[in-house]
Parts: C-alpha cells; structure tokens; sequence
C-alpha cells in the first residue's frame, strides 16, 4: 500500500482529489437547469443518448488526438481483469462517434440529433472551475454539412444560458474557422514558415509539438507563446473556396439571426477532430476567474469517418455545468415544499399521508414529518424548508375531521374540512400564497 493510500485509511475517507460533491443548494440548481435543457432541447428534435463511461483506450487516443494534452496527459487509464486498457471518457464526442459507427446509424436516421449530460474525466491541474471530474451537456448534430445548423446550434446554446438566467451582456461568443483537408495543407505551411526562425523562443510543450500540430501553439497559454501567436498568419485567411463559402454562410445565418460573435484566430480548440466552424463560449461573469470557458465545439466532419463510419458532416459543442453554476452564482431557489404537515400523534400522522398523496398528484411539493417528534420541532423544519403553507393535524382536530391550515406569511390560521383541504390549498397556491 502506498504513503497516501495508508493516510487515506487511517483518517477520515475522502473525495479523490479534484473531484467534489455535488450538494444542494448546487444540485438542486442543476437539477433546474437539466430540467430546462431536457426540454429545450426536445423541443428542437434532439434526444438524449447515454454511452457508457468507460471506453477502450484508442477510441479517444485516436479521434482526440495522441498528441493532444488529454490524451497525453490527463486520461485515466487503467487495465481491466482481461488485460485490454480502458479509459474513463474524457469528453462526449468520441462516444457518440463510436455508438453513431456500432448501431449503423447513418442509415437509420440521416440527420441524428442527439445530447447528453454526464460525467467527464480528465486529470488536470485543479483549480476553481476546473475539475478531475466534471459535468457536461454535450449536443451533436450528425448528417448535416450547411452552417445553417452551426447557427442554430450556437443560437440554442445562447439561448439556453439566456434561460437558465446567465444574463446577455456576460457572454461573449467566440468564432473561427479551421478549414479542411483541402486548405489545412496551406496554412500549416504558412504557419510552419512563420514559427520556424521562433522556435527557440516557444515553450517545451509547443517545441516538442510544432512539428506535428503548429496549429496548437496558437492556443498555447504560455505568455511568450501567446506573443509570437499574435502575428501568425490566420487560417481565415488562407480557407479553401468551399470554406470560405461555409464561413460566409455561417456569418450571415448569425446575422439572420441577430446572434452577436467576435471573430478570434486564435481560437483552435484542444481536440484535433475539428474543421471548419469552431467557437466558444466566455462568460465575464466574474465568478469564473481564469477558467472561463462555458461552452465549446464545433465542426468534426472528418471525424466519423476517422472512426471506420462512411463520409458524414457533424456539428457540436459541449457546456460545463460546473462552470455554469460558478458564473450563475447564488441565484435563488424556490422553497424546498410549499406545503408541510404537522401532526401529532401516529393516527393524525397517519390521516395526513392520503391527503399530502392527494395535494403531490395535483403537483404541490409536500412535505411530511416523520420523526414522531414535537409538534414544536415539525413546525421549525417547515419553516426551514419554506413551506408557505402548514396543515396542522392534532387530536382535536382529528376529533373533528378537519385539518388547521396556516399560511406562515400573515401567521392567519383557519379550520378547512379534510375534504376540502386540497381545493383550499390550490386556490392559495393559485393566488401564489403558499409561497
Ligand atoms: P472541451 O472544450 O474540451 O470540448 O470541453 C467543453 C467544456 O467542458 C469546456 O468549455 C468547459 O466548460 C468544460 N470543461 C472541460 N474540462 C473541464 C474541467 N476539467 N473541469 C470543468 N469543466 C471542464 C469537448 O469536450 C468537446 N467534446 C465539445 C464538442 C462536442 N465538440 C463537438 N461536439
């Protein structure tokens, strides 16, 4: 056993470094914000897919790139009992490339629309917003090579933060384009022919990679890196006509839908499966510090192909949820129930399980106490969890066959008849009193 692994044992367990609880109040925000993406998302004919967590190695090796970061150094690798080397997805994208290729997809469904939100591993150096294991929601549009899609894809991601209450003037969307495997060729020349004579002057990451992937010190956050990126010829520049002519395209279905970008050179992604449109999107919403990166994607049109599937274009992105919920910030939550039971004894706690059945069927958040504790403690957990409304259910009421309805607000109490107790209930919830 190692030193670390003797600490763990003998002091209290806890979580793998850089990876965290979700707890409410944070889980309940993004319970909300699942809740929103389900249904936006449906709204527009995607649909939630969900592959497994775990894939054999070179799925990822092979369509992120060997010689990116993940895949050189942040992966969770391990053998299995049969000896074959898995890995703990580090992102979405090569998953559902793979499932599309396994199930045949192309011919089932032309255009597949698909999302999922799940759990993502990369081991990275911590820090607030950047996690060991982290949440995303992926969206991926297969079968479709027309930027109108790219627009629409980035107009659903805007409006998606606008909804969960990510306010407009805190965004920035970022945008470029990669070109392909026609215009690839010229730029990585150009660019080659530019960072040739600066070599010695980029960092060891970006010396021992040029050679492979120039496009990759264009990102480099290395400050001298970031420097010689500044004057790098642009692939913009240098895109093929029928890149040029998915760009302009793009451009004017932005336009067309009023969707505000900044065009950014430098802006070539992590993941070696992109060409064409690429984007990001920033939030100065000042929670976020340096990992500000909501949301990236973009074109991978090579990339089910890449993967043994026939020629299909393909547009995505994919959100961190974690970071959404640092740049949302405290935002409030409606109580936890709108309605607690207060009872005292087993047979009033009894009665009150048939009409709190009652008033959930009619969806009103209910809370029943069962500690058998005082009716002093019930009524201080109520007001904890924010119920608007209490019923209170004691033996004189019992007796009498009606429940003593309290609206916690103006403290007024009033007897209601068992019978008409759920009625009464909606009709205050209707006029937004239980709140
Ligand atoms: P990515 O840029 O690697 O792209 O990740 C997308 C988003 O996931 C980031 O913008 C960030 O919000 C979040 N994220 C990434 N790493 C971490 C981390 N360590 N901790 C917290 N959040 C993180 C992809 O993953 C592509 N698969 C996106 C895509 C889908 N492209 C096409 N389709």
């Amino acid at each position: 056993m190692k030193k670390s692994e003797e600490k763990q044992d003998g002091g209290r367990l806890q979580a793998v470094k850089g990876m965290r609880d979700l707890l409410p109040p944070d889980s309940r925000r993004l319970a909300a914000i699942e809740r929103l993406a389900h249904e936006m998302l449906q709204s527009q004919g995607y649909f939630p897919v969900h592959t497994p967590i775990v894939e054999y190695t070179p799925l990822f090796a092979r369509s992120i790139g060997e010689e990116t970061d993940i895949v050189e150094k942040e992966m969770y690798t391990f053998e299995d009992r049969d000896g074959r080397s898995l890995t703990l997805r580090p992102e979405g994208t090569a998953g559902v490339v793979r499932a599309y290729n396994e199930h045949a997809l192309h011919k089932a469904e032309p255009v597949t629309l698909w999302y999922y939100i799940g759990p993502m591993f990369r081991h990275e150096r911590w820090q607030r917003g950047r996690y060991r294991q982290f949440y995303q929601l992926g969206v991926e549009a297969l079968g479709v090579a027309d930027p109108g899609i790219d627009a629409e894809m980035l107009s659903m991601l805007v409006d998606l933060l606008l909804k969960v209450g990510l306010p407009a003037e805190s965004m920035e969307l970022h945008l470029n384009s990669l070109g392909c495997p026609v215009c690839r060729p010229t730029h990585r020349k150009a660019l080659l022919d530019y960072l040739a004579p600066r070599a010695g002057e980029l960092c060891e990451d970006c010396q021992r990679r040029f050679g492979q992937n120039p496009l990759r010190v264009l990102d480099c956050k290395v400050p001298g890196c970031r420097a010689i990126a500044v004057g790098a010829p642009t692939t913009l520049d240098l895109l093929c006509g029928d890149c040029r002519t998915h760009w302009d395209g793009l451009v004017s279905a932005l336009g067309a839908l009023d969707l505000e970008h900044q065009v950014d050179h430098r802006l070539v992604r992590g993941l070696d499966y992109y060409s064409r449109t690429t984007f990001e999107l920033i939030s100065n919403s000042g929670n976020l510090g340096s990992q500000n990166t909501v949301a990236g994607g973009g074109r991978y049109d090579g990339l089910v192909a890449l993967m043994g599937g026939p020629p299909t274009p393909a547009v995505g992105f994919a959100m961190g949820l974690e970071r959404l919920l640092l740049a949302l910030g405290d935002t409030e939550l409606p109580p936890q129930v709108e309605v607690a039971f207060v009872t005292q004894g087993d047979a009033a706690r009894l009665a009150a399980l048939p009409l709190a059945r009652a008033l959930r069927r009619r969806g009103v958040r209910v809370d029943v106490d069962h500690r058998g504790s005082s009716m002093k403690s019930q009524m201080k957990r109520a007001n904890r969890l924010g119920a608007g409304v209490v019923l209170i259910l004691a033996e004189r009421e019992l007796e009498r066959g009606v429940v003593a309805l309290r609206q916690m607000k103006s403290s007024e109490q009033s007897e209601v008849p068992g019978d008409e107790v759920v009625e009464r209930v909606l009709q205050l919830s209707q006029q937004g009193k239980p709140d």
